[in-house]
């Protein structure tokens, strides 16, 4: 495990929409190396870089047409290498996004295996053996192509997936075991892809839809000796370099060779009873944090426990802010809300990840129209709002130009304006990341202890190592029976201890050190 992921704070970037440094109207790789100061004053050492690969972007560029060349739109490969340069001297580490499981079907690959005649890339996808064979249970496309065969698809129908085989081989006229030496060329290619980028100065990958390459492989099994082998080739070669996984399972992700897992936004998981949860009859938010004092931690800790437990001698788990397949917090929380789950994001184990723009409140825009597959995702990507004037700073693109259109209310929070305000959301989440870095105990592997957490109460208390944390986002005094002997060293609204108890006051947070 490399030792930097200890003590790293990611910030992701989507470079549509960061820092336009060229004046076209979308953001680019230049931008993102203008802007690194920016990334390492709020305390982050290390960025999650969205696709920034050519592709036709009919899914924001998870459809890759050349895997090693960097999408003209945002600059040359010359553009990355500076940017991986750059960061390094300034301590930060850059991962890519690798997308193992599909291409574009514009990729070269694909219009090669399309064609009707035997080639060297006919088996790097999963076609049936004719047109006619269409089982309902896998997504195919049927009858669109000029070879006799429908092509099954791993998310949209311009995404393709690649072929790692089958574990268990149902229709064995098309379907290849996983063993098999044309699946084993697919693996052999994603390294390739692997070691060009990791060779040029990238500190390894966000891995995209990680579990799922193998069909048939409900347990992950097959799935997982990939990852693993893959894992071999990175602790051989690039032993610095890591790999997080888009998979929300740790207890298979980190067995399987990942360093660390995402906790995603799932309903009814954990993350979402936290933070998104809204009740299936009335649409009310019920989540621990919305505000209203209704939301039910043991929804959370039931779940977050047994991934954590079952995970932490493997590696690490992440929470996020948001990333850029989920609405941003702002859509349901003040700015106040915000700085208590983002408060206690900051302060769990593994590794944390802020999306940008969620640091100054950015706002979900409502109703966008869909932007390159983005739908309702789109109003999560809109230009980062670095000040006042033209397009908030971003581009000094003709407002119609732009890639999303910026936020135009005229309370349209700016890096510029929320520095200003010392209790802003941007300088609150400066100080706790400070925090976390200048404790061990805060760290991804520090110990983590729930020491309070009962079915529909308030707070919710957290022990790591030395410090005890409570964060109450009701609009109530709330108390545990929980006895503390400290000082705080941080916080957000108020609290009391006595011998037996530690009551917050509403929307509070604290972290109390008790050495
Ligand atoms: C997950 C990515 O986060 C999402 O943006 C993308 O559309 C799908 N995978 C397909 O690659």
């Amino acid at each position: 495990m490399p030792k930097w992921l200890n003590d790293a704070v990611f910030y992701e970037i989507y470079p549509q929409s960061f820092y336009d440094s060229n004046g076209d109207g979308i953001g680019d790789i230049n931008g993102i190396t203008e802007k690194l100061g920016y990334v390492k004053s709020l305390g982050c050492n290390a960025i999650w870089l969205n696709p920034c690969f050519d592709s036709p972007f009919r899914d924001a560029g998870y459809d890759i047409r050349d895997y090693k060349l960097v999408a003209p739109r945002y600059g040359t490969n010359a553009d990355l290498a500076n940017l991986f340069d750059k960061a390094h001297s300034m301590g930060i580490k850059i991962l890519l996004d690798l997308v193992p499981g599909h291409t574009s079907d514009t990729h070269k690959w694909f219009t090669e295996s399309k064609k009707p005649g035997k080639n060297e890339f006919s088996n790097r996808y999963i076609w049936t053996d004719s047109v006619w064979e269409a089982p309902p249970q896998y997504r195919l496309e049927c009858g669109i192509t000029d070879r006799d065969g429908n092509y099954m698809v791993n998310f949209f129908s311009s995404q393709p997936a690649l072929n790692y085989g089958f574990y268990e081989i149902t229709h064995p006229k098309w379907q290849l075991p996983y063993t098999h030496s044309e699946c084993k060329k697919t693996v052999e290619a994603l390294k390739d892809i692997m070691r060009f980028w990791l060779d040029m100065g990238c500190d390894g990958f966000r891995v995209d839809m990680a579990d799922s390459l193998v069909k048939n492989d409900d347990d992950k099994i097959a799935t997982g000796k990939i990852w693993q082998d893959i894992r071999k080739m990175m602790d051989n070669e690039y032993p610095e370099c890591v790999l997080i996984s888009e998979w929300s399972c740790p207890q298979r992700a980190l067995k399987s060779g990942f360093h660390c897992d995402f906790y995603l936004d799932h309903r009814g998981n954990g993350y979402n009873a936290l933070f998104r949860y809204t009740d299936d009859e009335n649409g009310e938010l019920k989540s621990f944090f919305g505000g209203k004092g209704n939301g039910d931690i043991t929804l959370f800790t039931n779940d977050y426990l047994k991934r954590y437990l079952e995970s932490k001698d493997y590696g690490y788990m992440s929470f996020f802010t948001c990333n850029h397949d989920t609405p941003r917090m702002t859509r349901y929380f003040d700015e106040l809300q915000c700085k208590l789950a983002y408060c206690m994001i900051f302060t769990m184990p593994g590794v944390p990840f802020l999306y940008y723009g969620d640091e100054i409140g950015m706002k979900y825009a409502e109703n966008l129209q869909s932007k390159e597959g983005g739908f309702h995702r789109t109003g999560t990507r809109t230009p980062m709002q670095w000040s006042s004037g033209r397009n908030l700073g971003f581009s000094c693109a003709p407002g119609e130009a732009l890639y999303l259109p910026v936020d135009s209310s005229a309370d349209a929070p700016t890096v510029e304006n929320r520095l200003e305000d010392k209790d802003s959301l941007l300088n609150t989440v400066k100080r706790i990341i400070a925090l976390r870095h200048s404790y061990e105990d805060l760290h991804a592997d520090g110990d983590f202890e729930i020491l309070y957490a009962e079915k529909n109460c308030y707070p919710l208390v957290y022990k790591r190592g030395k410090f005890i944390i409570a964060v109450n986002p009701s609009c109530k005094k709330a108390s545990a029976p929980v006895s503390v002997i400290g000082n705080d060293i941080f916080l957000i609204g108020g609290y009391t201890l006595s011998k037996t108890s530690l009551t917050l006051d509403e929307q509070s947070f604290v972290i109390l050190s008790c050495d």
